[in-house]
């Protein structure tokens, strides 16, 4: 079989500096595998962070970087029974999706469905499955009506969706940018409230129920400390400051709860039908 093209991450560094265009082998499937011709694949932090070297206790090199993507089946193992070629498929559960044919157990693959196009599959899992595990973890406290959340680097992809589902979920959102032309193309929705935070923290007459924090740092520090109500929330899902938050904000607050939200924990410990599920509700 011929070789392939592939984005490989051979030393850790500056993404447009480290990341290159490599020829590699198709190996042979094995029985309970697929092969996959991956027709997109999302850029987005999530994929970008590994490639720094951020998580290189997890992240052996050389790699294919690409959490995210869609493709169609070009080849089953012999144990197969799911799939056949030509299906159109998201392989979800480990990377290397930056690669013109992937292979991954057929069992983490799950169909796309015929309304979904290609473009639209190959984002519909990592940011929007985030998005309703944040807001099922800020459910678990109490409900989401009339509670006051701020959400940071709200003009994110994540941090749209959060705000559109916690305004239709009757919250009191506040959108926190850093800039006034981020503010500008946040999404025009009913009560909405914006915090440019540029250089400066946000007043601490601003008080929220609960924080959706993806930038850390003096940012999700500062929040943490003087923006948390008493037992608010304070739910951490990013840090695109590169600065984690500093440990004395953190006991600064024992009365908050405060908790990470790794995707990659949810979908490495709930089985198949909870995924299946988790896709149905978003899709
Ligand atoms: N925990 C998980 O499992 C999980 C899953 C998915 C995503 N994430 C995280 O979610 C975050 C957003 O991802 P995305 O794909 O939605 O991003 P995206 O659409 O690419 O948007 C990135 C946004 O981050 C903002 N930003 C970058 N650096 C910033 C800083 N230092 N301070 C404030 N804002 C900053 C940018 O603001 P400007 O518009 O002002 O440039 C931009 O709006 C990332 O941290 C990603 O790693 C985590």
């Amino acid at each position: 079989m011929a070789d392939h093209l592939a984005a490989l991450v051979a030393d850790y560094g500056r993404p447009e500096d480290v990341i290159r265009l490599a020829s590699l082998p198709r190996p042979a499937l094995e029985p309970d595998m697929v092969e996959i011709a991956v027709e997109r694949a999302a850029i987005n932090p999530s994929n970008l962070i590994p490639v720094t070297g951020a998580y290189r206790n997890r992240t052996v090199l050389p790699f294919v970087p690409g959490f995210e993507g869609v493709g169609t089946v070009s080849r089953i193992g012999a144990d197969v029974t799911n799939f056949k070629p030509g299906d159109r498929v998201l392989p979800l559960g480990a990377g290397g999706l930056w690669q013109a044919y992937l292979q991954r157990p057929a069992e983490w693959c799950f169909a796309v469905p015929a309304d979904l196009s290609t473009e639209q599959a190959a984002t519909a899992y990592i940011n929007p499955m985030t998005t309703l595990r944040l807001i099922a973890a800020l459910k678990v406290s109490s409900g989401l009506a009339g509670r006051r959340i701020g959400v940071t680097a709200a003009g994110s992809a994540v941090g749209r969706m959060l705000l559109m589902t916690l305004s239709a979920e009757g919250a009191y959102v506040t959108a926190i940018v850093r800039s006034e032309s981020t503010a500008a193309r946040l999404p025009a929705l009913p009560g909405l409230q914006t915090v440019v935070t540029g250089q400066q923290p946000i007043g601490r007459d601003t008080v929220f129920d609960a924080v959706v924090d993806a930038v850390g740092g003096d940012t999700g520090g500062a929040l943490l400390r003087y923006n948390l109500s008493a037992g608010g929330v304070f739910l951490q899902y990013g840090a695109l400051s590169g600065i984690p938050i500093a440990q004395d904000a953190l006991s600064a607050r024992p009365d908050v709860r405060f908790a990470f939200l790794w995707l990659r924990s949810f979908v490495h410990s709930t089985g198949r039908q909870a995924l299946s599920g988790a896709f149905a509700a978003m899709l």
